[in-house]
């Protein structure tokens, strides 16, 4: 009997987070101001409380996980990491395929593992209430989840396409507590200035983003701090918990080493999450091949251009040293909600500039393909952003067929999708369209940002 279930106790549970930060080979380009200067603390200090602004800048390796955090962890883990010896008997491959299954927390993904860290932090500083985006639902619910458990409010700003595409989604924010709008709202200045331009736009990330940290900056009595879900380093710290975990369950399942790893990439902390610790064994020395799956309607690292950008539509944030479409850019309305961000983590962009990842995009027909085969293999209903890693894993374990080698694949199961059951039947009904953009698509999309600051690509050559 193959060992499909490998499971970690709680007194085995990772009880520091990993920066990698502190080995990547060169160092990051700093957050900048508009004007090319650095960023004024006290800027961000009105956004963020200090001590999560603290780990964003820390240059140390490994950050301690609160004991409080970890008792509200444990209501799922450590996850379990499973093995997909159904679909590779399917398939018919040598590889062994491994996944973190994240869809067991409350909220149905990894995003709660931030979520309770950021409120924790937050509830420290003396603060009383988070806003923030969403745009699948995951991450507000994972806040509301959060903010429930540590006595705060919530408001979440949900990409208005998604809010009509998921509405359970609000009645899950709702049972928890948080307060959820469709974005663009009437609820702040920049939501009024879009609808009025725009009144059936589909919304975007980068503008409910804009929403939810003028709400933040409005509260006169300082009690309201932004929170984020992907793409700052103090968020794909929180989720590295992810790796660490799953390289013990590794050693459990006797596996000495890993060949590919593969998430799929919004903004990049589930990605990042697991393959983080993994990407310090690569720079050390070991070779493994490590992939970030984005959509090809929203390709910003396999088609955008590293450089300095806002990361939200109204320039509110900071310009981050990023893989970019650009903030303005809208993307179609793809059932990955998740992954419509314009921008990529400024950390996982350095990695791929350092070639320490091999981005790859994969269009969502291709990837509900793949969601079926799994559901019809596996049995369980992954989320649309996840089915962009299971697509990826297919490919690669055909891969290890046709070269007869017995690979050791891991990806992450990230979220499950018993609440995007319309794509599924969007699919069947043969109504889902496969979207690619263009190149020059891309260029109109960065044509209005040639006067930011420039990001200099700085790399070892070494990968
Ligand atoms: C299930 C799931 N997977 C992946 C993502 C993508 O985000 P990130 O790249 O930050 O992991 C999301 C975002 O909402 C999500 O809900």
């Amino acid at each position: 009997m193959k060992n499909i279930k490998i499971n970690l106790s709680e007194k085995d549970i990772p009880r520091k987070w990993y920066n990698l930060a502190a080995d990547l080979p060169t160092a990051m380009l700093p957050p900048l101001n508009y004007d090319g200067k650095p960023v004024d603390p006290a800027m961000l200090a009105k956004i963020f409380p200090g001590n999560l602004l603290e780990q964003e800048m820390s240059p140390k390796r490994w950050i301690d996980i609160p004991q409080e955090i970890l008792e509200i962890l444990y209501r799922w883990r450590p996850a379990p990491l499973r093995r997909a010896v159904y679909l590779e008997q399917f398939l018919k491959t040598p590889a062994r395929i491994y996944y973190k299954d994240e869809s067991v927390s409350p909220a149905g993904s990894h995003k709660p593992n931030t979520a309770v860290a950021q409120a924790w932090y937050n509830k420290q500083f003396g603060i009383k209430k988070l806003t923030t985006e969403t745009g699948a639902g995951q991450w507000g619910s994972a806040l509301s989840f959060a903010c429930n458990l540590l006595g705060l409010h919530c408001k979440v700003y949900m990409v208005r396409i998604s809010f009509d595409q998921k509405p359970l989604r609000k009645a899950l924010m709702q049972a928890w507590g948080g307060d959820c709008v469709p974005s663009p709202s009437p609820d702040t200045k920049i939501g009024q200035e879009i609808l009025a331009k725009m009144p059936d736009t589909p919304g975007s990330l980068g503008i409910a983003i804009s929403e939810a940290i003028e709400d933040a900056l409005a509260d006169e009595t300082g009690k309201t701090r932004y929170s984020l879900g992907s793409v700052l380093n103090h968020v794909l710290l929180h989720q590295t918990i992810i790796g660490l975990e799953a390289k013990k369950q590794l050693a459990h399942a006797r596996e000495k080493k890993v060949d590919v790893i593969i998430g799929c990439a919004g903004g990049g902390s589930n990605f990042a999450g697991l393959a983080f610790p993994f990407i310090a064994d690569k720079i050390h020395g070991k070779k493994i091949k490590i992939i970030p799956v984005e959509p090809s309607a929203c390709p910003k690292m396999t088609k955008g251009k590293f450089m300095y950008d806002f990361g939200d539509v109204a320039g509110k944030t900071p310009l981050l040293p990023m893989f970019s479409l650009g903030h303005n850019f809208i993307p179609p309305s793809i059932h990955a909600g998740g992954l419509r961000y314009h921008g990529m983590a400024p950390l996982v962009s350095q990695a791929a500039v350092e070639g320490l990842v091999e981005p790859k995009a994969y269009d969502q027909l291709k990837c509900y393909e793949a969601a079926f085969t799994w559901a019809k293999t596996e049995g369980t209903i992954c989320a649309p952003e996840t089915s962009h890693a299971i697509a990826c894993v297919i490919d690669e374990a055909k891969k290890a067929k046709e070269e007869g080698k017995e690979k050791v694949i891991l990806f992450n199961y990230s979220g499950h999708g018993l609440m995007d059951l319309l794509g599924y039947e969007k699919y069947l009904t043969g109504k889902l369209e496969a979207f690619h953009l263009s190149h020059e698509d891309v260029k109109k999309a960065l044509s209005n940002l040639e006067h930011f600051p420039k990001a200099e690509m700085r790399k070892t050559g070494k990968w």
